[in-house]
């Protein structure tokens, strides 16, 4: 709707600007002049002009036919075929012109004749003076003198009087009609007595120019002729004619009379006055008559068909005043002149301002329309702005409940996985335990197998316990209505679960405490699901809290607390672990969680499938952070209330089937808590060393068993670290997944990095089978890396051959000891014996230094030195020290010119006897024929 406003705004514009006058609104008025080169046609032409000026309706267009009738008949043709509005002409002559004119006035184009006269009856008006009157005047004049002459002369003999008239161009209406006005009279005045001896000679026929009659004239004076009076018909011809007779001494008193009086130089008024002419008839041009005429036909106002402009005799007697007329009516035409071009150069600038001014408005009312538009158009953008931002924020809310699904899609998804995976990962360390032992069982078949067979038993129950809890998910879909519940004795109840975890409990040395507060503390509920509930939240508060730290289980009967209303019985177990991260809690009980900062495997369901099993007997639980913010708070509501419960779901007993399970598991525990014991307190010094770091202990205890040639140390990974460093063993083998911060991944890292234990091979086992995780054990450290399942053959093998590649690397060593900064050595090992030599070199002549001070220096403590060096080289630290020694000592008797003695105490042997002794030990020489031998020779090479 704006754009068509707009457009018609903007085509409105532009009619107004181009409303400026046309030609079209303008009367075109077509001027055919006959000629333009005397004065009085100039005249005429100025006064047409002018008068044309000073009418703001009238367009002038102007044309000179030069005297040549063609040209004049063509210009009226163009005229007429241009459709001009009127034509003014001033004929060259009378007869040629009338057809032309007859056709302009036919075309409806009014014709004003002006000056001269066509034969053409029918033209629309014509404007002149009367040349009849104009030679009735110029005979008059004469006669007046003849008469005036006669009565001065009365008595003298009158001679006759020659008169000559000097025509204009024959056929041209003025000069006919003046000839016939003179002649005429002077016709009239021979008739009387004062007339009779008047002669009139034969013209001379000019064509309105001087030069015309120059040859005529002096032809006529040539024959001594005497003439007393000439009457030409212009002006210009008058005053030629003057100078050739001024050339004849016999024509000086001739009387000249002329017609047009122009006030110029030269011009008729001009010559009256310097005694030219005697007089001069006036001839007014009609310029300016015939434009007011011209206005009245084209205004359609009433108009005369001939208009004869006055003319007069201007003499002598009135020629100064009709000259100071003239001048006076020159000069307010020409003030009217110039104030009409003022005037036209105001309108001119009024029009233009006008239309600047229009233009300015018009701009303004489409600025203010398109400011308007504009106006309406931000504001329906702002709506369909604010439309849009209402519609993206639906969008945005909906794109984030999407992607809130998605996620958690995605993340249930994920933990789903994660729990498959975890699940799986818990079934192949007990699948390749069986695995083992069967493979053990067929070697042996003879062989007391008692303690595999109790072994094979237990993890079948590990087995069936994992595969229980998967199961623990399908029971979530049992009907509330369909759960038995039996009216149980909570603190006995937990008494009995509680013993299963006593073994673990004392292991971490955890400072456990259960208060009952109060005694009577019945509710009802499914033994097999509230057992669950309490068996993993205290598995839980174990596995979190580190050794020697806190656990407290607390029951009490509550009236009502912050969560329930009712009575209940709450359970709360609290624990000092790791607690479960702020902005986590809120997931703690949905499935799959596991804690940010839960580096266990888990597959995330306990907290969950107790919070369902909960529901399922009306109970509750709730968890908050410990007071100390250091560990959780498990609170779990049990009810009292018997009417709670169906009558047909409260029975007496229940299936203890589940409950027996955890019994076997918890005996098995203590059984191995004494192997785990006996494990700690036996180190031998002469077998090779291996540590186990596994918190599985079955299978830490079964690889002890199958690696009955060494000395096997196990650690669960708590301490793992101190337990390497005491130890120094000759192997290590290490479970990548371990709980608490540390993982095998970090442990190899670790190892391999510090000089006490760079050089211990390491193999790590894993239950991740995918490539990166093998590479990044290797990338560690790891010397081998293994995926459970296992076969133990096949570890017994690795382990093995590390050992080998240990002697040879031994022996290598030994070989190389001196190329220390050859790539012979691994790098920390290289850094090592180089520190250790420095420190040697250092304490070279220092008596009291001992294996002690060395491992001093170097940061290890005596029996990790003596270990490294025995791991790497199987020699003693003394013997490397005295080897080192007695190197140097081989060298100061080939170069040094001192005793031996002194180099003795140079190497720090307190007796040179003592130096002597071990130095003909080692190289058969004693130092003096050592120094005999190859000083010489030394000396020779270099
Ligand atoms: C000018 C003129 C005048 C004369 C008129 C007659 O061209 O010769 O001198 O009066 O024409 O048409």
């Amino acid at each position: 709707m704006f754009t068509k406003i707009y457009y018609s705004l903007f085509l409105i514009l532009i009619l107004i600007l181009g409303c400026k006058k046309k030609d079209t609104d303008l009367h075109r008025i077509g001027f055919s002049q006959a000629m333009s080169d005397d004065k009085w046609r100039k005249s005429m032409n100025d006064d047409i002009k002018d008068a044309a000026l000073l009418d703001p309706k009238i367009k002038l267009i102007y044309s000179d036919a030069e005297n040549n009738i063609e040209n004049q008949i063509q210009h009226i043709e163009t005229f007429i075929r241009d459709s001009l509005d009127l034509i003014i002409l001033s004929p060259i002559k009378t007869k040629a012109l009338s057809p032309v004119v007859e056709k302009a006035i036919s075309n409806n184009i009014p014709v004003i004749v002006i000056d001269r006269k066509t034969t053409f009856e029918n033209y629309t008006s014509y404007i002149g003076a009367d040349n009849i009157i104009v030679g009735e005047l110029a005979a008059k004049l004469i006669i007046g003198k003849i008469k005036r002459t006669r009565i001065i002369n009365y008595n003298k003999k009158i001679k006759s009087i020659n008169i000559l008239e000097i025509t204009g161009q024959t056929g041209s209406s003025p000069a006919d009609e003046r000839s016939n006005g003179f002649r005429n009279t002077f016709e009239r005045f021979e008739r009387t007595k004062f007339g009779k001896k008047i002669n009139l000679l034969n013209p001379i026929s000019g064509d309105w120019n001087a030069k015309s009659i120059i040859s005529p004239l002096k032809k006529i004076f040539n024959s001594g002729q005497n003439i007393d009076y000439i009457f030409v018909h212009n002006d210009r011809m008058a005053y030629a004619a003057w100078q050739i007779a001024r050339s004849y001494e016999n024509q000086n008193e001739i009387t000249f009379i002329g017609v047009d009086a122009l006030n110029s130089q030269d011009g008729g008024i001009d010559l009256v006055k310097r005694g030219v002419l005697e007089a001069t008839i006036l001839y007014p041009t009609g310029g300016k008559e015939a434009i007011m005429v011209a206005n009245k036909i084209l205004n359609n106002k009433s108009f005369k068909k001939n208009n004869f402009l006055e003319t007069t005799v201007i003499n002598s007697f009135n020629v100064n005043l009709i000259q100071s007329q003239i001048n006076k009516i020159d000069q307010q035409n020409k003030k009217i002149k110039s104030q009409h071009l003022i005037l036209a150069e105001q309108n001119e600038n009024f029009d233009r301002q006008k239309t600047l001014i229009i233009t300015i408005i018009m701009f303004s009312i489409l600025v203010l329309f398109y400011s308007i538009y504009s106006f309406h158009l931000s504001r329906k953008i702002k709506k369909q702005n604010s439309d849009l931002k209402i519609k993206n924020i639906e969008i945005e809310e909906k794109n984030n409940k999407i992607k809130k699904v998605s996620d958690d899609l995605r993340t249930n998804l994920k933990s789903q996985y994660d729990f498959f995976m975890n699940i799986s990962h818990e079934f192949k360390t007990p699948l390749s335990l069986i695995l083992n032992l069967i493979e053990s069982l067929k070697d042996r078949l003879k062989g007391n197998t008692e303690s595999e067979i109790s072994m094979l038993s237990k993890n079948s129950y590990k087995l069936y316990r994992l595969v229980t809890q998967l199961l623990d998910f399908r029971k979530i879909g049992s009907k509330i209505d369909e759960v038995k519940v039996s009216k149980t004795d909570v603190c006995n109840f937990l008494d009995k679960i509680l013993e299963d975890f006593q073994y673990e409990m004392d292991r971490k040395k955890i400072n456990f405490s259960f208060i009952k507060a109060d005694k009577d503390c019945y509710a009802f509920f499914n033994h097999d699901f509230i057992d669950k509930v309490f068996y993993n939240l205290i598995n839980n508060a174990i596995k979190f809290t580190p050794v020697n730290g806190n656990i407290a289980v607390n029951i009490k009967k509550l009236k009502s607390s912050i969560n329930i209303k009712s009575e209940h019985i709450l359970v709360s177990i609290h624990d000092d672990g790791i607690g479960i991260p702020e902005n986590e809690i809120k997931n703690a009980f949905k499935p799959f969680f596991k804690g940010s900062n839960n580096k266990n495997i888990s597959s995330g369901v306990g907290l969950y499938l107790a919070k369902q099993f909960l529901k399922l007997n009306q109970g509750s639980i709730h968890y908050n952070k410990n007071k100390n913010g250091i560990g959780s708070i498990f609170s779990v509501a049990l009810e009292t209330d018997k009417n709670k419960f169906k009558i047909k779901n409260i029975v007496e007993f229940q299936d203890k089937m589940i409950s027996n399970t955890f019994n076997i598991i918890g005996h098995k525990y203590s059984e191995q808590s004494e192997e785990l014991e006996n494990n700690f307190s036996f180190i031998s010094n002469d077998q090779l060393r291996i540590l186990i770091i596994e918190d599985d202990i079955d299978l830490a205890l079964y690889l002890k068993v199958q690696l009955k040639s060494f000395d096997v140390l196990i650690s669960d990974g708590i301490n793992c670290l101190d337990k390497a460093y005491d130890l120094i063993p000759d192997l290590i083998i290490c479970d990548k997944n371990l709980p608490g911060n540390i993982n095998g991944l970090k442990i190899c890292e670790i190892l391999k990095s510090d000089l006490r234990t760079s050089h211990i091979p390491i193999i790590l086992l894993s239950a991740d089978n995918k490539n990166e995780s093998m590479l990044e054990g290797i990338k560690n450290g790891a010397d081998i890396y293994f995926t459970k399942p296992f076969r133990f053959s096949v570890l017994n093998e690795s382990i093995n051959s590390l050992i080998d590649n240990r002697k040879k690397l031994k022996y290598y060593y030994t070989q190389n000891i001196e190329n220390l900064n050859t790539k012979s050595f691994k790098k920390l090992e290289q850094t090592f014996f180089i520190k250790l030599n420095r420190i040697i070199d250092d304490n070279l002549s220092n008596s009291n230094f001992t294996v002690e001070s060395l491992a001093n220096s170097i940061g290890m403590s005596r029996v990790q030195l003596y270990r490294k060096v025995k791991s790497i080289l199987d020699i003693n630290i003394s013997n490397y020290i005295i080897d080192y020694k007695l190197k140097k000592a081989e060298e100061l008797l080939k170069i040094s010119p001192d005793n031996v003695s002194q180099i003795a105490y140079t190497l720090g042997f307190n007796s040179p006897n003592y130096f002597s002794t071990v130095f003909k030990n080692k190289n058969h020489y004693t130092p003096l024929q050592y120094r005999k031998k190859f000083q010489k020779k030394y000396f020779e090479i270099n």
